[in-house]
């Protein structure tokens, strides 16, 4: 190998000649560009091996010279830099094929090393990339919030699998947006035309799951009155998202791993094979390895399954992504359709921030939620915040103080989300179905809601 050529592109000519100066007493052969227009130009004259460019260039952006770049010429890998990693940026540039993704400020340590890494990678893959003829957008689902390392790690991922087939495994505790991951995979898949399908498998037993995903004939056990199609069948030229799937039982994993195999199903009741193409996503807050261990997960699924494995940080491990979280929910959770965004003050973010968050992101939105009603709106204290004012002394008591206060935080949360359902039914008209899909939950998760809270009659019908 002779020796490399490095394009170094920003707007910013101190952070040029940094990289530049840094590059080449590593060896390299530096160049500079200060616009995106030039770094295309450059790329086109003189087919760089790397090009470091910030994501935000005057006349054309990051992003933009990115594909063009790719376009004009392939084998050049692309690293990119920004200032402000935003989750989207870095799925985006991840999936547009630039190698890696690095935020400033940063260290220089850490540039030197990526760069090793991205000339390691090159040597090792060999292959040139290909063109893809259709370059898609990202597609804009729920957004996923935080951009913290082990976050920027996650998106990463996603952006080198989102296009592949690969069956993936999601792991982390609940509540960490294991959903959020499976969304982003297939909404930026190339099957993004086709249905998502989810199925959780802890919601339903053995018999009625396998039912639940390969469909029945008519008649083939008591109250199958017609032929149903199962999951499996109505993913085709989608993707399948198993929730839960550390719930499954061992015989319904035996079936699941012939799907694997043999990209075939058989509905309940009949011998004939119906192919799918599918694509796989699976989620577990369980630890599978253990589940193995004890032999209550099939080794041979699980490594079929954990081809790419993407692990869920809990939020206590990145406190960082607390701030813009909360912003984030503020923005989502408005006191009415009407109302600006809820502020917060600095000592309940400072309480945010210092609370473990046992239920991860879920129970930081809730918090906030609620917190948005109580404060109608305005500013939201620790007042407004369910662990109060001295909880941590409270704590250090360990007295029936703590257990009020956590059923009282129960209370609210209970009171709150019976206020949600409701709401929905009565925006549904009393459809069921609607009122779920409004609520972004199971129909069944909500049937046993409306048994919980006793809201069987409503809305009381005439209103
Ligand atoms: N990084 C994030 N940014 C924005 N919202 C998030 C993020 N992570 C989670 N959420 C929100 O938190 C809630 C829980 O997320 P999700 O359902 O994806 O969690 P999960 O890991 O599947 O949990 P469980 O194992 O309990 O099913 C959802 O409302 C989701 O929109
Ligand atoms: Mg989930």
């Amino acid at each position: 190998m002779g020796q490399r050529h490095i394009l170094v592109a920003d707007d910013d000519s101190s952070i040029r000649s940094l990289l530049k100066q840094l590059l080449a007493d590593e060896g390299y052969a530096v160049a500079e560009a200060a616009t995106g227009t030039e770094v295309v130009q450059r790329v086109v004259e003189a087919h760089p091996d790397l090009v470091i460019m910030d994501v935000r260039m005057p006349e054309l952006d990051g992003i933009e010279a990115l594909q063009k770049v790719k376009s004009s010429s392939p084998g050049t890998a692309v690293l990119i830099m920004t200032a402000f990693g935003s989750s989207n940026a870095a799925i985006k540039a991840m999936e547009l094929g630039a190698i890696d993704y690095i935020t400033k400020p940063f260290e220089l340590d850490r540039i030197s090393h990526t760069v090793k890494r991205a000339f390691e990678y090159q040597d090792l893959t060999q292959e040139v990339e290909v063109l893809r003829d259709e370059i898609s957008t990202l597609v804009q689902t729920e957004r996923i919030v935080g951009n913290s390392p082990p976050m920027q790690e996650v998106y990463k991922t996603v952006g080198k699998v989102a296009k592949s087939d690969a069956t993936v495994l999601i792991t982390g505790e609940s509540g960490t947006g294991k959903e959020l991951v499976a969304e982003a995979l297939h909404f930026n898949s190339t099957r993004r035309g086709g249905p998502l399908v989810k199925v959780s498998c802890a919601a339903l037993p053995e018999t009625l799951l396998e039912a639940e995903l390969f469909g029945h004939e008519k008649g083939s056990f008591t109250g199958a009155m017609a032929m149903r199609k199962g999951r499996f069948e109505l993913a085709d030229k989608g993707t399948i998202f198993l929730d839960e799937i550390g719930e499954m039982s061992l015989p319904t994993q035996t079936k699941l791993l012939r799907v694997l195999q043999e990209r075939k199903i058989e509905r309940v009741g009949s011998a004939i094979p119906i192919k799918v193409d599918i694509r796989v996503i699976c989620a577990t807050n369980k630890d599978l390895q253990k589940q193995v261990d004890q032999h209550k997960f099939r080794d041979d699924l699980f490594y079929r399954l954990n081809v790419i494995n993407i692990h869920m940080p809990p939020l206590r491990e990145r406190k960082d992504d607390v701030p813009p979280l909360v912003e984030h929910f503020l923005a989502k959770h408005r006191y009415s359709a009407t109302a600006q965004p809820a502020r917060i003050s600095e000592e309940a973010l400072k309480r945010l921030m210092e609370y473990e968050w046992p239920g991860n992101v879920r129970e930081l939105e809730n918090v906030v939620e609620r917190a948005v009603v109580l404060s109608r709106g305005q500013i939201i204290t620790s007042r407004e915040l369910p662990f109060g004012d001295h909880d941590t002394e409270r704590e250090e008591e360990g007295g029936e103080e703590v257990s009020a206060e956590r059923s009282f935080f129960k209370k609210s949360v209970a009171q709150f989300e019976k206020d949600l359902i409701m709401k929905a039914l009565r925006d549904a008209n009393g459809n069921r179905s609607k009122a779920a899909e409004m609520l972004g939950i199971y129909r069944r998760l909500l049937y046993a809601k409306i048994k919980e809270y006793g809201l069987e009659g409503y809305p009381p019908k005439g209103r």
